[in-house]
């Protein structure tokens, strides 16, 4: 049997409409919301990422600033930009794209940001709230994710999760989440033992690694859910992700495709983040909690 394929571009078409929709209402009362985005270097995947998380913005009715810098720009610069935009009352929401160049500290890039335009959710007081179970704003990868797996109805309650990679973009919010929502959560990593032992357990198999096809037909449960965050290029320059798709799909009950699955989720829950941001300076509870 072959597994039924979470679509992320069409979810990411719904929620996207709805976002739209609260922008628009948004609007009718003075307030547009405003994502600033910081990119320093020229790492191309990073500029793909930039420029499409910038588009996404205007496409939803939002507005957007994209600062640029070069790869060897003095990081006061940076914190100089940041400060001048945590003060700006249009702007709702401030992403600075990772990674940045070996002479910066990204911890205290990322903890200059005002926490509450931290639609990443990158901040250490953002990062502390969720894992208190009481998030701010959830980081946009695994929040993405979470949504795939709602409008897919995959049970949550009791399932074994297995998690390949611990980034603090997406394995360890990852855990939190589904943690959460009562799933028995492992993580995994470059230091597992017989890593395949792990993932045959798993009802919903994560993989962020950053692998290209490493994980295979014959490590995957029969019915499955698998969720692919990988991003790669193959040795022909064709996006793939973590996952073999063609073994994979013979195996598993549902799975996420590259591209088209988590990538285009990745930027729709960004620009929920922003709209949420802006909503909550609308309501006077800029503090406010993630819903
Ligand atoms: N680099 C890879 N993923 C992300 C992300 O979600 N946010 C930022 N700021 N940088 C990234």
């Amino acid at each position: 049997m072959t597994a039924r394929i979470i679509d992320g571009i069409a979810l990411s078409a719904e929620v996207r409409g709805q976002l739209a929709e609260r922008a628009a209402a948004l609007k009718s009362k003075g307030i547009t919301p405003c994502l600033a985005a910081i990119l320093v270097g020229e790492d191309p995947a990073s500029a793909v990422y930039v420029r499409n998380k910038v588009a996404a913005c205007e496409k939803a009715g939002m507005r957007s600033i994209k600062d640029v810098y070069s790869v060897d720009v003095d990081p006061a610069v940076v914190f100089a930009r940041i400060a001048e935009l945590n003060a700006d009352p249009a702007v709702h929401g401030i992403l600075v794209q990772l990674p940045l160049p070996k002479h910066f500290d990204s911890a205290a890039v990322l903890e200059s940001i005002s926490p509450e335009k931290d639609v990443d959710g990158f901040h250490a007081e953002n990062v502390g709230a969720l894992m208190q179970g009481n998030p701010r704003f959830i980081p946009c990868t695994p929040y993405g994710v979470m949504k795939m797996l709602e409008s897919a109805n995959v049970p949550l309650k009791g399932a074994e999760v297995v998690i390949v990679g611990r980034s603090n973009i997406v394995g360890k919010p990852m855990a939190m989440l589904l943690l959460a929502k009562s799933c028995t959560v492992t993580i995994c990593h470059s230091q597992s033992k017989d890593l395949a032992f792990h993932t045959r357990r798993a009802d919903i198999l994560v993989a962020a690694v950053g692998r290209a096809k490493m994980i295979t037909g014959d490590m995957i449960k029969p019915g499955a859910t698998v969720i692919d965050v990988g991003i790669n290029r193959n040795s022909e320059g064709k996006l793939c992700g973590d996952v073999d798709f063609d073994s994979a799909k013979e195996v598993a009950g549902a799975i996420t495709p590259v591209p088209g699955g988590v990538g285009p989720m990745t930027i729709t829950m960004l620009l929920a983040n922003t709209l949420e941001a802006a909503e909550r300076v609308a309501a006077g509870n800029a503090k406010g909690v993630a819903k």
